[in-house]
């Protein structure tokens, strides 16, 4: 699950050195892009990622093959307490349908608890972490070194989860998608327990127009303009 990068190819990938203690907090709404941007900063820092959503993932499927309602949050605690991180691997967590149950069990606060401190953890390794979700900045890091809100219109996710869809060979209409990630949008950001939000310090990120090499070059301006004012301080 700690997927400890591979140092960089390109010139614009090169691996910088890591500082100690680097930990970079990206969150964001479905299909946003956070999950690549995420896992390109970790490779050009060369610290480990956590993408915190595959957590969630992994207790909504949990509950759906034991035959569990996703709406029962004493059930749905206790699993989450049991999580045994080596799962996170398994590729079906990446699946569109996991995502709907995530949300769907991400709104208990039994569950938010019972995954905190693992998180927490990944985040105080020595050299620092990169982690990626929608509470990393505002309940599980609020401390962290750089905070990105990663944002991009909901017509342009879906346009993005269809065409990646498609690429794995499954055909969704793009109304459908569309209509799931709105409504994925409300429940995370209108739950109670630490909601989809952006944190106050963090910059907003909006990669609508941007493709996935410029929203990385984006990206890498707020890290290195927030190491170089914290240098300055
Ligand atoms: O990749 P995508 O943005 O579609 O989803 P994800 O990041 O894997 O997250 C799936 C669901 O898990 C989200 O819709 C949230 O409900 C929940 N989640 C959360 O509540 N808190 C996090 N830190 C990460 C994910």
């Amino acid at each position: 699950m700690t997927r400890r990068s591979e140092p960089g190819g390109g010139p614009a990938d090169a691996p910088a050195r890591p500082l100690p203690g680097l930990v970079i907090a990206i969150d964001g709404p479905a299909a946003a892009g956070k999950g690549t941007l995420a896992k390109r900063l970790a490779e050009h820092y060369g610290l480990p990622h956590l993408d915190t959503g595959l957590l969630y993932r992994a207790v909504g499927r949990a509950m759906a093959s034991r035959g569990l309602d996703p709406g029962d949050e004493a059930s749905a605690a206790k699993v989450a307490a049991a999580l045994d991180p080596k799962t996170l691997g398994d590729p079906a967590l990446r699946g569109h349908e996991a995502g709907e149950l995530a949300s769907r069990v991400a709104v208990h606060a039994g569950v938010r608890a019972a995954l905190l401190a693992f998180q927490r953890e990944f985040a105080g390794r020595p050299g620092g972490a990169v982690l990626d979700g929608r509470d990393i900045g505002t309940a599980v890091c609020p401390g962290a070194d750089v905070k990105i809100y990663v944002t991009a219109s909901a017509e342009v996710r879906a346009r993005r989860r269809t065409d990646e869809l498609a690429a794995k060979g499954r055909t969704v209409s793009y109304d459908r998608i569309l209509a799931e990630i709105v409504g994925r949008d409300a429940r995370d950001a209108g739950r109670a327990a630490a909601p989809l939000a952006k944190a106050p310090d963090a910059h907003e990120l909006d990669t609508s127009g941007l493709d996935a090499d410029r929203a990385f070059d984006a990206a890498l301006a707020i890290v290195e303009a927030a190491r170089t004012a914290s240098r300055d301080v």
